[in-house]
């Protein structure tokens, strides 16, 4: 698990589905990086459905070719330069074919992308998604387009996303966009603006269509949803500008969390990204009084060196880290934390990494994301810090944080042994047709025989074996929840 993690940034994602028979062009769309692109993508087609694209999974036939680009490492920005090659062989034997270029990679380029790639027609930022109709105009009328314009208050909560690539059971739902926290190394405060909080009444609304649907499992999705706060709309940073009546009917995160968990009973919530910085105890109160919200925290900690995360502008300590985790383990003693960590920061020392290593034994996480030090240009550590710790020091450092953290990836699934979890079936298992794989509340992948269990489904697995990221049992009998 650990590994394909590592590679996230490569899984391009094709994707087919809800065809409209009045529709005629078809569009090609492809996302790399964060689940927020993926989310992305959803809105896009849903706003290309009514210019009269319907979706393909083949790049040949396609009128339009979209891909969502992420700027988080420098690979990952290598794997979208590799896509447009591709598409530029393709494009030869399809000349009318327009490549449209979104997400993170056309905010940090802008206009730098037309002038470097002759394939590209069009420039769009993940905030100007509701200019496309426009932008296709320009190019339709063989002019290249570009929108890369930040907003303030677009959270495109309005618009219904058209699920791609479904598999009917597990949606994205986005509640905060950009990030305001300034984490030295990171790009997205840049590509992604400030932070702003969506209406929980139309993630209510996404939430209920889903619900309708037969969906079985949502996730929240921002770059810090514990940071959420709706007053009326607005970014975080003016709340102390609200009005007191604003400010009395204000929804945190946690009041958000309690009101889809109530009013969604029978839907398995979880939610991403958590940032220490951030998280407060009375989200963990919340988790703990709904059996519908996963026991599972995705908690990236990025280094275990207090001074590394002063230079990282991670604002937490290494204690108060262990105080938050201290708290996780009283009020949710069975909850799954995961993390994210960096290797190789500038100026790291053997005993910053050393701290990492301690920071991880006591931890003990389920699973993690783990990545050595990419410098991105224009952040802070990239303009303030040289990039000082050799390319083999920073993989050394990987690796032994990848070996520690698969061996308590495998403490952490032995603990599940003979124990009965709840699991919901997302699918087949990549392994076998003959079993069903889903995830515990903790997140844990599960593998058991498919019986006459259907997708979908809640059922109750003993388990019996596990590998170091995967538990292994068998199906006793539907859960209570269906
Ligand atoms: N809050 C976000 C974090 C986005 S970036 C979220 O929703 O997940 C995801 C992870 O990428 C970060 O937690 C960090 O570990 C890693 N990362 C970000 N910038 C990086 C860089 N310049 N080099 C290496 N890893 C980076
Ligand atoms: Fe990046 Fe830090 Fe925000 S990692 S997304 S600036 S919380």
């Amino acid at each position: 698990m650990v590994e394909k993690i590592i590679d996230e940034e490569k899984q391009g994602e094709h994707i087919v589905l809800t065809q409209n028979p009045t529709n005629t062009r078809k569009l090609y769309i492809e996302s790399y990086g964060c689940q927020m692109n993926f989310a992305d993508s959803e809105v896009v087609a849903s706003i290309l459905a009514k210019e009269g694209f319907n979706t393909t999974n083949r790049l040949e036939e396609a009128d339009l070719v979209l891909v969502n680009t992420c700027s988080i490492r420098d690979k990952a920005e290598q794997t979208v330069r590799k896509r447009l090659e591709k598409y530029n062989a393709v494009k030869r034997l399809n000349p009318k074919m327009k490549v449209g270029v979104l997400g993170c990679m056309a905010e940090r380029l802008k206009s730098k992308f037309l002038e470097e790639e002759k394939i590209v027609d069009m420039v769009v930022g993940p905030d100007a998604y509701k200019d496309l109709p426009n932008l296709l105009q320009e190019i339709d009328a063989g002019r290249d387009a570009i929108n890369v314009v930040l907003s303030k208050d677009e959270t495109y909560g309005d618009i219904s996303p058209v699920r791609l690539n479904t598999n009917g059971i597990n949606a994205l739902v986005s509640i905060t966009r950009g990030c305001d926290n300034m984490c030295t190394f990171c790009v997205v405060p840049f590509t992604r603006g400030r932070e702003r909080s969506r209406d929980p009444q139309s993630i209510i609304e996404e939430i209920q269509e889903l619900s309708d649907k037969n969906f079985k499992e949502i996730t929240l999705l921002g770059q810090n949803v514990d940071s959420f706060l709706w007053y009326g709309g607005g970014l975080k940073k003016d709340f102390e500008k609200a009005s007191d009546m604003e400010k009395a009917t204000a929804v945190d995160f946690a009041k958000l969390l309690d009101m889809v968990a109530r009013k969604f009973p029978k839907l398995r919530i979880r939610f991403s990204t958590s940032n220490p910085q951030d998280m407060h105890e009375n989200v963990f109160h919340v988790m703990a009084a709904h059996k519908n919200i996963c026991k599972h925290i995705h908690l990236p900690v990025q280094s275990g060196s207090d001074r590394i995360l002063k230079e990282m502008n991670r604002l937490h300590t290494r204690e108060e880290y262990f105080t938050l985790i201290d708290k996780i383990r009283e009020i949710l003693p069975n909850c799954g934390i995961s993390q994210d960590l960096i290797a190789g920061f500038p100026t790291e020392t053997e005993e910053d990494h050393q701290d990492t290593l301690s920071l991880m034994e006591y931890v003990k996480y389920d699973f993690g994301y783990m990545f050595t030090y990419s410098e991105r240009p224009g952040t802070m550590a990239a303009r303030k810090m040289e990039d000082d710790i050799p390319e083999a020091t920073k993989k050394r450092r990987l690796a032994e944080i990848i070996e520690l953290q698969r061996s308590h990836s495998a403490y952490r699934t032995k603990s599940h042994l003979n124990t009965v979890k709840e699991v919901l079936i997302e699918g087949t298992s990549k392994k076998s047709d003959a079993h069903w794989m889903g995830r515990s509340s903790q997140n844990t992948v599960v593998v058991f025989p498919k019986e006459n269990y259907q997708l979908g489904e809640f059922v109750n697995v003993k388990i019996h074996d596990c590998t170091s990221a995967t538990l292994i049992g068998e199906a006793i009998g539907l859960s209570e929840n269906n």
